[in-house]
């Protein structure tokens, strides 16, 4: 009689232990939603990247379409994807630019409002951020 219940109570804890384990095992990458979200954000980012007068100027003369190629590669690859960056690293690709902080910190909060766009919880959106931010002092100036 009590032996359904037992089954029940088992599967339950079974079925709750794997998923335990896969969200911790899986890769921020998955947790995002795969390649499909990534070039939704990297979208999102772009569009509002070049109606943004704060920094749009910095891209007048960057191919767009290659630029999405590199960005979606890099955050794949940092996220912990099946990708590999190939563009150059990020001081080479900044270098010259003299990016202010106050334009990175643009850059940055554009960042968080193409990933709100593409539904990411704030909670993978800080994990994301995390990657990118310790780039400030790498590639921005006073
Ligand atoms: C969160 C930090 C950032 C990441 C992850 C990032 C990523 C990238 C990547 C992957 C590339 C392509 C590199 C290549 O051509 O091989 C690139 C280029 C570029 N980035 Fe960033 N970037 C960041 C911050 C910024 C900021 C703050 C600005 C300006 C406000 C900026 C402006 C540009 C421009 C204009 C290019 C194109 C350069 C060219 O035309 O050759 N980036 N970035």
């Amino acid at each position: 009689m009590l032996k359904p219940l037992y089954f029940l109570l088992f599967s339950v804890a079974l079925l709750s232990g794997c998923a335990s384990m896969q969200s911790n095992q899986s890769s921020l990458y998955d947790q995002l939603g795969g390649q499909s979200v990534i070039e939704d954000i990297t979208k999102n980012l772009l569009d509002i990247v070049y109606a943004d007068e704060r920094i749009a100027f910095l891209f007048e003369d960057t191919d767009r379409a290659a630029l999405h190629e590199t960005i979606v590669d890099q955050v794949c690859m940092e996220t912990g994807g099946p990708c590999t960056y190939e563009g150059l690293d990020m001081v080479e690709a900044h270098s010259g630019m003299e990016i202010k902080y106050s334009e990175f910190d643009a850059f940055v909060e554009d960042f968080i409002l193409a990933m709100e766009a593409s539904n990411v919880p704030f909670r993978l959106q800080n994990q994301v951020l995390a990657i990118f931010a310790p780039m400030r002092d790498d590639i921005s100036y006073q």
